[in-house]
C-alpha cells in the first residue's frame, strides 16, 4: 500500500513540474531520483538501516558542532567564568585537578605527615575569623588565603621553639607566625624594615621579633645562625621553623639551611616548571620518573593541545612555548635556573637538573604541597591551572561546607594567590 501511493506522488509531481519546466527541471529530476532511490530502497529492506546510520551520523556531527562553538566562545573572551564552567562543566573542574600532573619530591623514606584532611578542615574553621582581623587587608605582592592559612596550620602543627622568616614585605607573615605562636619570639630578615611601610599605610611590625632589616639586614645564608640562636636560648635547631619567602633559589636555601642544622621549611613561592623568578622545589622535582613530571616540547604531542586548550582558561596555565626553551629545554624555567627575583639566571643542562633531584631527594624526609582550599567553582580564582595542582581541601559543588566554614565571606582576590606552598623536613640522620 505504501508504495502505491509513493508511486501515485511521482506522477503528480511530474505533471506540476511540467508547468514551470524552464527553472524547475533541475529540482523535478532530483526529486525523481530521491523518489526511485527511496523506492528501490524500500524495496530491498535497506531503508530502516540507512535512516537509523543517518541519524547517528547526524547526533555526532551535531556534537562536533556543539563543542567547536564553546572553544571559540571562549577564546573571545579569556578567563570567562561562565565559559569556563560550561567548558568544563562543575564536575569536569572536580575531576580535572592534577590532570596534567602533580610533581613532588620523592621522600627518603617515604615519610609523610601527619594531619589529615579533617585537620586541614578543622583549621580552616578556627583560621577565617583570626584572618578576617589582619592588619593589612589589600597584601597585594604577598600572600593571599591559602597560604597565609597553610603558614598558620603549619605553625600551630610545629609548635616551634623559633620562628625565623626571609622576606617579610609589611609583614603580613610576621603577624600569621604571630597568631600561630602567642609567645614564641620570630626573627624576620628583610632588607626594607616594615615599619617603614607603616608611614604609607597598614603594615604590622611585631614586638617579639628581631628584626635583621634596614641597615641590619644580612642574608639568610651569612648569619652565623648559631651564635643567634644561642642569643634567643635556642639549642636545637630542628625545633626552628624556617619560612622562606624571598625568592631565591630554592636549591641555595635548602644547602644553607642544611648547613645550619634546620630541618623544618617552608616556602611560600614553589613554582611550577616554566614559571616564576626562582628555582623552586617543585622544578627540581619535576623529574621524567615522576608521576606528570618530565615534558614533551612536541608541538602535536597532547601535552601540547592540553596546554593550548588550558592557556584559554587559567591565567597562569602554561602552554608549550611557554614551557620550552631553545634545543627542547623545559626544566626550571626554559631550562634556567632563576634567582633573586629573577635578577640573575642561569643555564642548566638537563644533566645538571636531573642531580639537582637527586641531591634534594637525599636528604628529604618529608614533602608536603598544601592543596588549594577550595575548588575554583567556589573561590572563583581564575589564575592557578587545577591540571597541576592536587584536590582542594574543600572540593568544588561542596558550597555548604564552603559557607559553613566561613569562607564565602571572604572577598575574591584573597583567593589568587596560590602557588604551591610547600613543607619540606630535612633528614638529618645519615648526614
Ligand atoms: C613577596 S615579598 C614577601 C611577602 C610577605 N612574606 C607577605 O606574606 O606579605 C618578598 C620580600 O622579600 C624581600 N627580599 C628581597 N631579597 C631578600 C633576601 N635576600 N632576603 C630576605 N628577603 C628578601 C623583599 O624585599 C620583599 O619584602
Amino acid at each position: 500500500m505504501l508504495n502505491a501511493v509513493s508511486m501515485r506522488r511521482t506522477a503528480q509531481f511530474g505533471d506540476e513540474g511540467d508547468e514551470h519546466q524552464e527553472d524547475g527541471s533541475k529540482t523535478r529530476k532530483q526529486l525523481s531520483i530521491a523518489t526511485r532511490v527511496t523506492n528501490y530502497l524500500t524495496r530491498a529492506g535497506y531503508l530502516w538501516p540507512i535512516l537509523f546510520l543517518a541519524i547517528v551520523i547526524f547526533a555526532i556531527y551535531s556534537l562536533f558542532i556543539r563543542s567547536g562553538n564553546l572553544v571559540c566562545v571562549s577564546s573571545i573572551s579569556s578567563f570567562d567564568r561562565l565559559s569556563r564552567t560550561r567548558f568544563f562543566g562543575l564536575d569536569g573542574l572536580e575531576s580535572d585537578f592534577g590532570s596534567l600532573g602533580v610533581p613532588w619530591c620523592r621522600s627518603k623514606h617515604g615519610k609523610t605527615i601527619e594531619w589529615t584532611s579533617k585537620d586541614l578542615l578543622q583549621g580552616l574553621e578556627a583560621f577565617v575569623p583570626i584572618y578576617e582581623t589582619r592588619p593589612i587587608k589589600n597584601n597585594m605582592y604577598g600572600m593571599g588565603f591559602d597560604h597565609s592559612f597553610g603558614l598558620w596550620f603549619i605553625t600551630r602543627w610545629l609548635k616551634p621553639e623559633l620562628m625565623i622568616e626571609s622576606g617579610a614585605f609589611k609583614g603580613h607573615s610576621t603577624w600569621i607566625l604571630r597568631q600561630a605562636m602567642p609567645n614564641t619570639p620570630i626573627i624576620s630578615l628583610t632588607p626594607r624594615h616594615p615599619a617603614k611601610y607603616l608611614l604609607k599605610g597598614p603594615a604590622y611590625v611585631d614586638q617579639n621579633c628581631t628584626y635583621f632589616a634596614g641597615k641590619d639586614f644580612v642574608d639568610f645564608g651569612n648569619v652565623n645562625w648559631s651564635k643567634v640562636m644561642k642569643k634567643h636560648g635556642v639549642n636545637d635547631s630542628s625545633q626552628v621553623l624556617i619560612f622562606f619567602d624571598d625568592h631565591q633559589n630554592e636549591l641555595k636555601r635548602l644547602k644553607q639551611a642544611l648547613k645550619a642544622g634546620f630541618s623544618h621549611l617552608v616556602f611560600e613561592d614553589n613554582y611550577d616548571t616554566g614559571t616564576g623568578d626562582h628555582y623552586s622545589l617543585r622544578q627540581i622535582c619535576d623529574q621524567f620518573y615522576i608521576q606528570g613530571g618530565g615534558h614533551s616540547c612536541f608541538k602535536d604531542s597532547d601535552e601540547a593541545r592540553q596546554r593550548r586548550k588550558r592557556k584559554q582558561f587559567w591565567e597562569k596555565a602554561v602552554d608549550i612555548n611557554d614551557l620550552c626553551g631553545p634545543h627542547e629545554a623545559w626544566w626550571g624555567v626554559k631550562g634556567y635556573m632563576r634567582d633573586d627575583f629573577n635578577h640573575t639566571n642561569k643555564q642548566i643542562s638537563h644533566t645538571q637538573h636531573f642531580q639537582n633531584s637527586r641531591f634534594v631527594e637525599s636528604i628529604v624526609d618529608v614533602y608536603w604541597e598544601l592543596p588549594p582550599v577550595a575548588g575554583p567553582s567556589l573561590t572563583q580564582q581564575t589564575r592557578y591551572d587545577p591540571a597541576r595542582v592536587s584536590n582542594p581541601i574543600v572540593e568544588d559543588g561542596r558550597f555548604g561546607l564552603f559557607q559553613r566554614l566561613g569562607l564565602s565571606r571572604l572577598e575574591e582576590t584573597v583567593f589568587n594567590g596560590y602557588t604551591q606552598m610547600v613543607y619540606v623536613k630535612i633528614s638529618l640522620d645519615e648526614m
